[in-house]
């Protein structure tokens, strides 16, 4: 096999974006595009990777610092012929040379496997694809046997071949030392003034190189991003191959169209997703978990037969199994849920251990807590963890049941089996076993009159 040197252009400055972030640092999947397209060639065996950046340059070096990648600057952007000879310095003879666009983020490694197959040692391959609107791309001129000729660009093309609709994606792969030679002799003489990558395909055809061409398998994988409706655009496709992974894994969706992941998310089998969910970051769910509509899961473990209601909010957090939240609950980051815990509605938890089988069904604030197991919280509890300059914990033993609307002032502790009366502010340790309640006497006034209106 030989080896494989990645070259993908991301030097243009991508005007119609409007933005001040370079175009290949915009997201898909929350993930910048150029990165996917490092990924994709990482997975379909590229060697070397040599990423041609330009405009806005070290914010994508600084972003995308991780990659293990070279970075070649082509400091002023003088066309995509251009673009691949800054790489090539740095590419060896005997490399192959796959050339992949950092805004065009939805090739699949399987189909650049199939392009580079295509590629005989001394020969080269494009990737082609037929559009009902070919407007803006170049295109494939093929003789009368159907041998490709040439490239021409949209700009450069007459009304006849104008009418073709097999267009380049700008994808290719060729071996090294041809590469090295046709990109050499490149001009400029055309209608932008560019080095155009395009022009070696007349030069291969002068010198009778085979040229291979393959189709995508779908379409979508050779769009590009100009603008951002186009970025919406893919990003809808890029989610409804997340769904169709999904599905394919044996979770049930409600509506492929309705759910984002943005991230990576793993599933057991039978899940149950409902609409509008979105996950965010790493996200590992169990089996037979069920998602309510409208949820946001962001870097999250849910364990086996995990319930989770309607419009709930899971951040940072580790769901155990069968525990059973929402609707409308808050579990924020550093919260550990233990099996069958339930977490009711409008309930905020952040950074707390919350026992096996323990219950916050109602209007709660449990925040930098220690909870034991089978524990009641009643409705409206809060921990005042906060000083105003420190936050501070609240230790609560197993079996202890804390009333309505109690107010427990951290640091403080409600020992095992303990009861909390209503109403109660706890500023001091509450001892196991024993009901503890702060609460002014209750008083009627006899003979009371409301005032009335002078
Ligand atoms: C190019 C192709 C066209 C093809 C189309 C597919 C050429 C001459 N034309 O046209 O045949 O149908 O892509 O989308 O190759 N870039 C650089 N440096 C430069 C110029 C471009 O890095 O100096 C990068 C851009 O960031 C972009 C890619 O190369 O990722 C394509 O450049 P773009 O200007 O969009 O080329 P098109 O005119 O669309
Ligand atoms: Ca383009």
């Amino acid at each position: 096999m030989q080896k494989i040197a990645v070259v993908i252009l991301a030097a243009g400055q991508g005007t119609r974006m409007r933005s001040v972030l370079p175009k290949v640092l915009h997201t898909v999947g929350h993930k910048p595009m150029l990165e996917h397209v490092y990924d994709t060639a990482r997975a379909a065996g590229a060697h070397d990777i040599h990423i041609v950046y330009g405009f806005g340059g070290h914010q994508v070096r600084e972003r995308l610092a991780a990659l293990d990648a070279q970075w070649v600057l082509q400091a002023e952007q003088r066309g995509t012929g251009h673009a691949v000879e800054q790489a090539l310095p740095a590419i060896d003879d005997d490399e192959i040379v796959l050339i992949l666009y950092g805004d065009v983020p939805l090739v699949r490694a399987a189909t650049l496997r199939h392009l580079m197959s295509k590629v005989s040692a001394h020969g080269m391959a494009l990737m082609t694809a037929t559009l009902a609107d070919a407007t803006g791309y170049g295109r494939i001129v093929r003789d009368e046997n159907g041998v490709v000729q040439r490239i021409v660009e949209h700009k450069d093309a007459t009304q006849e071949e104008l009418t073709i609709r097999e267009v380049n994606t700008g994808m290719m792969a060729v071996d090294a030392v041809h590469l090295k030679k046709w990109i050499a002799a490149l001009d400029n003489d055309n209608s932008q003034g560019e080095f155009y990558l395009t022009d070696i395909i007349e030069m291969a055809v002068a010198e009778d190189v085979r040229i291979s061409t393959i189709e995508p398998s779908s379409v979508d994988e050779i769009l590009g991003v100009n603008n951002r409706m186009q970025l919406a655009e893919i990003e809808r496709h890029y989610q409804l191959r997340q769904a169709r992974a999904l599905m394919e894994h044996g979770v049930t969706l409600r509506d492929p169209a309705r759910i984002d992941v943005r991230g990576t998310i793993t599933t057991g089998q039978d899940v149950e997703i409902d609409v509008n969910v979105v996950f965010d970051g790493h996200v590992v769910i169990g089996s037979r978990v069920l998602i309510g509509a409208n949820c946001i899961i962001k870097d999250a473990v849910i364990e086996d037969d995990v319930v989770i209601e309607p419009h709930s909010i899971i951040e940072k957090s580790l769901l155990g199994r069968r525990a059973h939240i929402g609707p409308f609950a808050r579990i924020r980051p550093e919260t550990q849920l233990g099996e069958d815990a339930k977490i009711g509605n409008f309930v905020e938890v952040k950074k707390a251990k919350i026992g096996a089988g323990s219950k916050i069904n109602h209007l709660s604030y449990i925040g930098d807590a220690l909870i034991g197991k089978d524990v009641n919280v009643g409705a409206g509890t809060i921990t005042c963890n906060y000083d105003g300059a420190n936050k501070h914990q609240t230790v609560i033993g197993d079996n202890a049941f804390i009333g309505s609307d109690t107010q427990l002032v951290a640091p403080v502790e409600v020992g095992a089996g303990a009861t909390i009366g209503a109403g109660s502010t706890i500023c001091k340790n509450a001892p196991a076993n024993q009901l503890t309640l702060s609460r002014a006497p209750q008083k009627s006034v006899e003979n009371w009159q409301r005032p009335k209106k002078k």
